[in-house]
């Protein structure tokens, strides 16, 4: 396999609905340069749309149902580690994976497992974060990935972008606009958890050899006139 001839790291996504992340990461997988491979989408809704995307990329895929172990997190979490040993899965990543873990599991998956959330950590942690973005009634918004600790939406900060909250936002527009860039920052921050350039140093994350951004976002965007 291909991953196999260029040791590529073989990363499992986990979904629970639309899989667009998903969806993102396997096109900048399909690259045979790419240092990783996604061998592997875990779903814990059987009817989650993200599957059939992955079907028909021919990714392999599973279902570890949440709901036939009641609240019993562990037994779940035991069945999700057996399907994700049994791919001989090297890293983790959660794209729109609507579980807690325990911390038992969360590390056994340390350094290893990644999340993007749609806000600009550590505002807006949890659900419904566009609607809470604008009843805050923020300028900027946008999007995280960062490395899951047992804290729910905290972790090493890996890459965060930004968007703009334009004044006839709704909760979908503004979805829509973060999703977008939530596309274009997973992709790079797995790549650099595939090629070892993540550091964590105590809370914060440092990327190797990636150099900072050259441009600020200002908005609203003053005119030279209303300086
Ligand atoms: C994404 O916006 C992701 O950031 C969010 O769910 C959506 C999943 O979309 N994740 C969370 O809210 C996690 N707390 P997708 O299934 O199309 O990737």
């Amino acid at each position: 396999m291909a991953e196999e001839q260029t040791s590529r790291k073989r990363v499992a996504v986990l979904i629970s609905g639309r899989g667009s992340n998903m969806a993102a990461l396997a096109a900048a997988a399909d690259d045979p340069a790419y240092p990783a491979a996604i061998a592997l989408v875990v779903s814990n809704r059987p009817n989650a749309a993200g599957l059939a995307i992955a079907r028909a990329r021919g990714i392999e895929t599973a279902v570890v149902d949440h709901t036939t172990h009641g609240k019993d997190r562990a037994a779940f979490e035991r069945v999700l580690q057996e399907v994700l040993e049994r791919h001989r899965i090297d890293l983790v990543c959660l794209g729109g994976f609507m579980r807690l873990f325990t911390p038992q599991f969360v590390a056994l998956w340390e350094g290893r497992m990644l999340n993007i959330h749609p806000a600009l950590l550590p505002s807006f942690k949890g659900l419904d974060t566009h609607a809470h973005a604008l009843e805050a009634g923020v300028r900027i918004h946008g999007a995280t990935v960062h490395f899951v600790v047992p804290e729910m939406d905290a972790g090493p900060i890996v890459i965060q972008a930004a968007v703009p909250v334009l004044d006839d936002d709704t909760p979908d527009s503004l979805a829509a606009r973060v999703v977008g860039v939530e596309h274009r920052i997973y992709p790079l921050a797995l790549r650099w958890l595939a090629e070892g350039r993540l550091r964590r140093v105590g809370g914060r994350c440092r990327v190797d050899g990636v150099p900072g951004a050259g441009a600020v976002l200002i908005h609203p965007q003053a005119s030279p006139s209303s300086r």
